[in-house]
């Protein structure tokens, strides 16, 4: 298992390269199920889900192919219907086989996800949309046996008590493009990665309006075609750079992002005093330099509003911003595993209900650390970048599941940063974790 060493105080400066987006990638992934043709997938980021995803898509019996590092094809020719618990559990966004699989074969059975840290994550509204579309539902044996032999449109809300389901609108979408009639799917997720699953499905032939709204209008088709699609990039990649950048005190250019993906996070920079600039078309221009910011309120909901996965690198933010800020958590009122990990490093911090009371502090100082999931991993690595002294972040195969050479790009931006296997870490920290990890 690898640690990452993090010597701070280097602002982050010179350009850095965006990948695709792990969010659209998995469930496009999933998408390819819907046709035995051939999909060609391009811009993949290279990451440990994707390989996963790609695992499951093989058990279940499609040709996948890695074509070159980021673009595969996949030939979803004779599948099955059965996904196995061992597979699933590795990654949630498997939950978004289920579409597709009874969608096209009119039947699956799937493992039901287990448990996450940052919060419970049910899939009754998924589950809903299904039995809206005349799916019979058993769940047995922690498998969700779906019977779609009476597949059709139907109406369906998928409101749920933190707003819209992302996965669920991606789950009830795939079904509904190869159900018989019309589906309507209102309080739809319109995060930019549903965009994209919605343009690679009319790519495949699928007949979609309402693209990008709260309400989607599907007309079920007799089959969908192979294609060839390029992924949208990472908009959380890209925030978590600009927050580096900010965080830092540096001067970088983002390259290969859309500024349209992020306008909720240039809004708050801005208010905190860091204008963010509409540059070029693919190019985000972060200049921090010598900038001293101010507190920001936060409040986290589904898109276009503040993204929960920027949610704990802005906190790392704003405990190095002099003042009183307050991040008030609405889509995982419990996402906060990141802060005990960030008053470690001296952070000031509090935990209201779903609301961290941040009092900015001066200085972190460098700390042994655990990252305890992707986006909580993130935000150590930032505060690591600004702090005095040396951070150690360890578990970073948390990081790799969504950041592609994470620690390659930081270091072209100049940071002192190292990856290394753990029984390189200093002993002392070594026992600490063991410690921690009681
Ligand atoms: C997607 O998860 C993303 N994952 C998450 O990113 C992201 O945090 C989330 O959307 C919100 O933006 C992928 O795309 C693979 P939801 P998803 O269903 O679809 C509740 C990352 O860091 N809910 O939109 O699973 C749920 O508990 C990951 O890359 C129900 O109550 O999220 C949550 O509170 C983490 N019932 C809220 O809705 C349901 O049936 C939003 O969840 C479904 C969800």
């Amino acid at each position: 298992m690898d640690v990452v060493r993090i010597r701070g105080g280097n602002p982050l400066r010179g350009s850095v390269k965006i990948s695709g987006a792990k969010n659209a990638a998995l469930p496009i992934f999933a998408a390819t199920l819907l046709t035995e043709e051939p999909c060609i997938i391009e811009n993949v980021p290279d990451l440990s889900d994707i390989r996963s995803m790609g695992e499951l898509l093989a058990h279940l019996g499609a040709k996948v192919e890695r074509l070159d590092p980021h673009t595969w094809r996949v030939t979803a020719g004779e599948i099955s219907h059965t996904a196995p618990y061992e597979l699933m559990r590795k990654m949630r966004a498997s939950v978004c086989l289920m579409g597709p699989l009874v969608g096209r074969l009119k039947r699956s059975v799937t493992s039901l996800p287990g448990g996450c840290v940052i919060g419970p994550r049910p899939i009754d509204l998924h589950l809903k949309g299904f039995s809206k579309l005349g799916c019979k539902i058993d769940i047995e044996e922690g498998y969700v046996k779906m019977d779609g032999s009476a597949l059709k449109g139907g109406d369906v809300f998928l409101g749920g008590r933190h707003g819209s389901t992302v996965l669920g609108t991606d789950n009830i979408l795939m079904a509904a493009t190869l159900a018989p009639g019309t589906t309507r799917i209102e309080s739809a997720a319109c995060e930019p990665e549903v965009i994209d699953l919605c343009n690679m499905l009319v790519a495949m032939g699928a007949n979609i309006k309402g693209i990008g709204s709260h309400a989607l209008v599907v007309e079920g088709v007799e089959r969908l075609r192979g294609c060839t699609y390029r992924i949208i990039p990472d908009r959380i990649e890209a925030g978590t750079f600009v927050l580096g950048a900010a965080m830092s005190g540096g001067n970088v250019t983002i390259q290969g992002a859309r500024y349209d993906h992020l306008t909720a996070l240039f809004d708050k920079l801005e208010e905190a005093g860091l204008p963010i600039p509409r540059g070029e078309s693919d190019q985000i221009q972060v200049n921090a330099s010598g900038l001293s910011l101010s507190p920001v309120d936060i409040i986290t909901l589904p898109h276009p509003a503040f993204p929960t996965d920027l949610q704990a690198q802005m906190c790392a933010l704003m405990a190095v911003t002099p003042g009183l800020s307050i991040v008030t958590e609405k889509v995982y009122p419990h996402r906060f595993m990141h802060v005990p990990e960030l008053q470690r490093m001296g952070a000031d911090i509090a935990i209201e209900g779903a609301s961290a009371i941040i009092k900015g502090v001066a200085n972190l100082s460098g700390a042994p650390v655990m990252a305890s999931d992707l986006r909580a991993s993130a935000a150590l690595f930032l505060a690591g970048l600004a702090a005095t002294g040396e951070t150690w972040v360890q578990r970073i195969y948390h990081i790799d599941r969504g950041y592609e050479k994470i620690d390659e790009k930081l270091r072209q931006l100049g940071a002192d940063i190292t990856r290394m296997p753990a029984s390189e870490m200093p002993t002392q920290f070594l026992e600490e974790v063991a410690a921690g990890e009681g």
